[in-house]
């Protein structure tokens, strides 16, 4: 069968068909897919339902697994349903039954639901996500995603002049805070503590420039606070506005990949007491996108 690429939207987003992601990739099929992300920055799949072993299998087929390792929440708290590899992207407690709607692991994981690029907290952030669905709710659940490099393109001269040479400070700590999740242990601290990225990073393959937008992002270094929250916040607008968004309505079997470099994504809201069984592995990235600072 050869891949066909179907686009979604005029900006972001396509739906790849002749491809059964239960079989080896070859390296043709992995740099078709590249080049299909570099173009389209979100790819949706839908087809048979995969396995965990399917699932690691097609991500490592492009590049290289990121590892959880202690920087969530879960980990932290040692909580993992899933096998290393995978971040649990789900309601779900370890006994496969939705979590309680008060509880202090789902109302920090529902801060997912704000925009953001995965792992953006990290020196070295994120490359591509994959996440697959194994249950989904009756209603909502939708995922967003956002094109950064139609945004960039979109602003005006003056506004590229100036976050041109920008750089954030990225930490879990500012997603939640944001929505008033404010209580962390010390040792949540320690593993969130804030990093450095750039504001406009570049697409190595393309040369494409794009906004690198999240809601992880606390601060702009050398601003002040109010001035730099409210740039961001007319960023984040502007980016997401409808043009530059694709809505994904999950099916079963669905796996979709994302570029973390030129995409935010967004969780949509559901009922809380039913299970929404998501899974996500995410290949790492190549470099961090600026030097960070010394510590003090
Ligand atoms: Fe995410």
């Amino acid at each position: 069968m050869t891949m066909r690429i179907r686009p979604l939207t005029t900006h972001i987003g396509a739906e790849v068909e002749g491809l059964d992601l239960r079989e080896p990739l070859s390296p043709a099929q992995a740099q078709e897919i590249h080049t299909a992300m570099d173009q389209y920055a979100v790819l949706v799949f839908h087809g048979e339902p995969l396995t965990n072993e399917q699932h690691l299998a097609f991500t490592t087929a492009l590049g290289a697994l990121e590892t959880a390792k202690t920087n969530t929440m879960r980990a932290l708290a040692g909580d993992m349903r899933l096998p290393a590899g995978f971040n649990d992207v789900s309601n779900l407690d370890r006994d496969n039954q939705p979590m309680g709607p008060n509880e202090r692991r789902r109302l920090f994981a529902i801060g997912n639901r704000l925009w953001h690029s995965d792992s953006s907290f990290k020196v070295v952030p994120a490359k591509y996500s994959l996440l697959r669905a194994v249950r989904i709710p009756s209603k909502g659940g939708n995922t967003e995603f956002a094109h950064m490099g139609a945004a960039y393109e979109a602003l005006d001269d003056e506004t590229k002049a100036i976050i041109e040479p920008l750089v954030c400070e990225h930490s879990q700590m500012f997603s939640r805070s944001s929505i008033g999740f404010t209580e962390f242990t010390p040792q949540e601290r320690e593993a969130f503590r804030p990093v450095r990225q750039r504001l406009v990073r570049t697409l190595p393959r393309t040369g494409r420039k794009s906004v690198y937008l999240s809601s992880h992002i606390g601060t702009i270094v050398g601003w002040p606070l109010p001035e730099a929250r409210l740039l961001l916040r007319d960023l984040t607008e502007h980016a997401t506005q409808r043009e530059f968004v694709y809505s994904h309505k999950w099916r079963v079997g669905d796996l979709v990949m994302w570029d973390n470099r030129q995409t935010m994504h967004r969780g949509r809201a559901f009922p809380a007491d039913e299970p929404r069984d998501v899974r996500r592995t995410t290949i790492a990235g190549e470099a961090p996108t600026v030097e960070q600072a010394v510590a003090a």
